[in-house]
């Protein structure tokens, strides 16, 4: 029998996480149906229906035989699809617009802080120097962005809005009116050599693992004013080579960067990339996911499902993402 139940099971981020927020929201945002936390509570499997979950225990989602729909509780699905155990049940993204304007307000404040040199203005202060630093206008400059689903359009939208010309990469051709837009492995290198400051937000699949390293960084414009390019990565930390982000640093390939995500995490104290030149740091922390904002999101999703609607942004399991 079905009994319906949503199991929430999420990897603390170790900061923040109240289960009996999530629970409490989840149940009201639900319309009261059974929620049950794992690993701390437990329930029949097979009253199982939904699972919303973050980096689950691989092989557990796998324990409910009348498991109907999983939804991630994250723009990125990677960790769930290396779950060969995973069940073969339609999972859901969460696309809420909370999530996306946090990315749009991290991908922005760092596009801005490299543009306006603010880590010069920083350590000249620590130096107690009184020392203006050129200004050239956004217009100057190609933001480019690799990765146009949600996240990418917005934040493509409010930086063209401040002026940047802002140009995007994806994995398929898209058209999106203000983008210049350059697609799959022939465009790369055109859209690369057009940028001047790299966002990425791709997700993480066989085809994007260690796509950020030393020949793609090489290949970015360095004739804008200003000058050696800029790496913004807000995706996955699988996505860059760190030895390589390190090197470029270091020899002048890129001019500086910011990291949210790496392939350890959290990163480790000895990582060489603590006092890279240049670098900005972030804990994985560019995004939160809002538990109002997401309850509300699956429980209308769970409501569509239950009424014979297609469910929304559902994950290509074949595609990875
Ligand atoms: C966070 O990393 C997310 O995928 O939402």
């Amino acid at each position: 029998m079905t009994g319906n139940a949503l199991v929430l099971a999420i990897k603390s981020g170790g900061h923040n996480w109240s289960p009996a927020r999530w629970k409490q929201r989840f149940s009201t945002a639900c319309h009261n149906r059974k929620v049950v936390v794992l690993p701390d509570e437990t329930c029949p499997p097979d009253e199982v229906s939904y699972a919303a979950v973050w980096k689950p225990a691989p092989g557990i989602l796998g324990t409910f035989p009348n498991l109907r729909v999983i939804f991630n509780l994250g723009a990125g699905v990677d960790a769930l699809m290396a779950d060969p155990t995973l069940p073969r049940v339609p999972v859901v993204r969460v696309v809420v617009d909370d999530l996306t304007a946090r990315m749009t307000e991290y991908v922005v404040l760092h596009v801005l802080l490299h543009h306006r040199r603010q880590l010069q203005l920083l350590k000249d202060q620590r130096d107690r120097l009184w020392q203006p630093q050129h200004q050239w206008a956004a217009g100057a400059l190609t933001v480019g962005i690799m990765g146009l689903g949600n996240l990418g359009r917005d934040a493509a939208q409010v930086l063209k809005r401040l002026g940047f010309r802002i140009a995007g990469w994806g994995a398929t051709p898209k058209s999106i009116d203000g983008i210049t837009c350059f697609a799959g492995s022939d465009g790369l290198g055109p859209f690369l050599r057009k940028t001047n400051i790299l966002v990425c937000l791709l997700p993480l699949t066989s085809d994007t693992r260690h796509i950020l390293n030393r020949s793609l960084f090489a290949q970015l414009d360095r004739t804008s004013p200003l000058g050696a390019p800029v790496l913004i990565n807000a995706g996955r930390g699988g996505l860059q080579v760190e030895a390589d982000v390190l090197s470029c640093l270091e020899d002048g390939t890129l001019g500086a960067a910011t990291l949210d995500v790496f392939e350890t995490e959290p990163l480790p104290a000895q990582s060489p990339l603590w006092s890279a030149p240049n670098l900005v740091i972030t804990p994985h922390n560019a995004a939160d996911t809002d538990p109002d904002a997401i309850s509300a999101y699956i429980a209308a999703q769970i409501d569509r499902f239950e009424a014979g609607e297609p469910l929304q942004n559902l994950v290509d399991v074949t595609r990875g993402y």
